[in-house]
């Protein structure tokens, strides 16, 4: 099957003001281009205060719009929190959903995950599903059941007919802004087991339509390799996506293989 380009997704986290914001995709256009066919396959996601700036710094060019959450109703009396309408109207075509450091800090369980899926994809926006393993999980055999847990309860309910619009993200916890990246072997292991349990959840077709990402201490030195592996078909960048000159390194990368 024709495969298309990498997808990299860059996720700021807590990081960046407005301006801040502004100057990151100025200096990002600067280096790239604007008309960089990469573009076309690389979200940004900033923090929601500054969505509305980066959608407009992006306008007319290729680059995609991506929230780091939301809220799984689409209204209603929850103090605080912003809903998929509200993303689908600012823009956003993409959002995460569980990314570890929610699952940690926020305590977002696997169905408030599943919810919160649900909630994107009703509103027309793909969902980015992160799964991972902690290290002690790893450490003791548990990587490959944690991760089908993660997995089949984060997508319940979802028909096969929505394959195309889901991601997953492999991103295991203990790579995580540590600077340790899995290794080539180690993340070709985690992402073959991930196909493995799409293919037995949607069937051969749907199953391979779901593009896989690798997220944890991705750098524009390692980028490469892992963009070579068997079912890595894109990666979510955090710290790197910061420095425009690495995220750039990165896209360029990427664009290449
Ligand atoms: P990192 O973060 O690239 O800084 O390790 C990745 C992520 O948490 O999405």
């Amino acid at each position: 099957m024709l495969r298309d380009p990498p997808l990299i997704v860059g996720n700021w986290k807590m990081h960046k003001t407005i301006s801040e914001a502004r100057a990151l995709i100025d200096a990002l256009v600067g280096l790239v281009g604007d008309n960089f066919e990469q573009g076309r396959f690389t979200v940004l996601a900033p923090p929601f205060t500054g969505l509305s700036t980066v959608a407009q710094a992006i306008t007319g060019q290729p680059y995609l719009l991506g929230a780091q959450n939301l809220h799984w109703e689409d209204r209603g009396a929850f103090t605080g929190e912003i809903s998929g309408p509200m993303l689908q109207d600012l823009g956003c075509r993409y959002v995460l959903v569980g990314h570890s450091e929610r699952r940690r800090y926020f305590g977002e369980s696997d169905s408030i995950v599943q919810k919160k899926a649900a909630a994107a994809l009703r509103n027309a926006l793909r969902p980015i599903l992160c799964i991972g393993e902690t290290w002690e999980q790893r450490q003791s055999g548990q990587m490959e059941p944690v991760l089908s847990v993660q997995l089949t309860q984060g997508l319940l309910g979802v028909d096969k007919h929505q394959a195309e619009n889901i991601v997953i993200a492999y991103e295991p916890v203990w790579a995580i802004g540590s600077g340790r990246a899995a290794t080539a072997d180690q993340a070709a292991e985690a992402h073959r087991y991930i196909r493995a349990q799409l293919l037995a959840l949607w069937g051969e077709d749907a199953g391979m339509q779901v593009p896989i990402l690798y997220g944890g201490s991705v750098t524009p030195d390692n980028i490469g390799e892992l963009l070579t592996i068997s079912d890595v078909d894109g990666a979510l960048v955090g710290g790197a996506c910061l420095d425009p000159v690495l995220f750039a390194k990165i896209l360029r990368v990427a664009a290449a293989v």
